[in-house]
């Protein structure tokens, strides 16, 4: 058993299909996840494009509940697939929702992990660079490394979405140990 206080991780996945790499990388997180560490995951389907009037009318039900489990959480481990060579709205979106208000934001000096699978070589590269951007401006803590790349996802995963790659599971292991020790480090 660990003798550190236990820590709470929260998963996002920025793709919204039953079927995503991305959302089957945080299962495979919540069972490899090391002793004293709890990731729950939080699904973004209720959270509506970003929009202003909305936003000042009142945070809507899903963008409530996202800020709360943000803020509940010790860290944020974010696993997104990448579109275009660049982060998917409906990541991005949730992280602009996040950033907001700017200096009170949910997302600020917290610690964050980025971490994500596509089905082609890069295993979401540009869209993982991408996305850290975001956390210069929100003030969050990214960590820099390591980096979890799952490139041709199609081979890792079985038809359940269980990760069956064995050197994935072992390098999904070891980047779970190093986030629980950068997130120990804001406590
Ligand atoms: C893609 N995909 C993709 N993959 C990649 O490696 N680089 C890319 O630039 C893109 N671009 C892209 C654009 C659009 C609009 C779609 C729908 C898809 C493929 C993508 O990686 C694949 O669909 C993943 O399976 C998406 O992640 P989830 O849904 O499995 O988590």
């Amino acid at each position: 058993m660990s003798e550190d206080p236990p820590l709470s991780i929260l998963g996002v996945a920025g793709s919204l299909r039953q079927g995503s790499f991305n959302r089957a990388l945080l299962r495979a997180a919540v069972d490899l996840a090391p002793d004293g560490v709890r990731i729950e995951i939080f699904d973004l389907a209720a959270v509506p494009l970003y929009n202003a009037d909305l936003e000042a009318a009142g945070d809507p039900p899903g963008v409530a509940a996202f800020k709360q489990a943000i803020r509940a959480a010790d860290g944020v481990l974010l696993a997104t697939p990448e579109y275009n060579h660049g982060v998917p709205g409906v990541m991005k979106n949730a992280v602009d929702w996040a950033s907001r208000p700017p200096r009170d934001a949910a997302l600020g000096e917290k610690p964050v992990g980025v971490i994500g699978a596509s089905p082609g070589m890069t295993g979401s590269a540009r869209g993982q660079s991408q996305l850290r951007q975001a956390f210069e401006f929100t003030n969050s803590f990214c960590m820099p490394q390591p980096e979890l790349l799952v490139f041709r996802a199609h081979e890792k995963f079985d038809d359940d979405g269980r990760l069956t790659d064995a050197a994935t599971r072992e390098h999904l292991a070891r980047y779970l140990t190093a986030f629980a020790a950068w997130i120990r480090r804001f406590r």
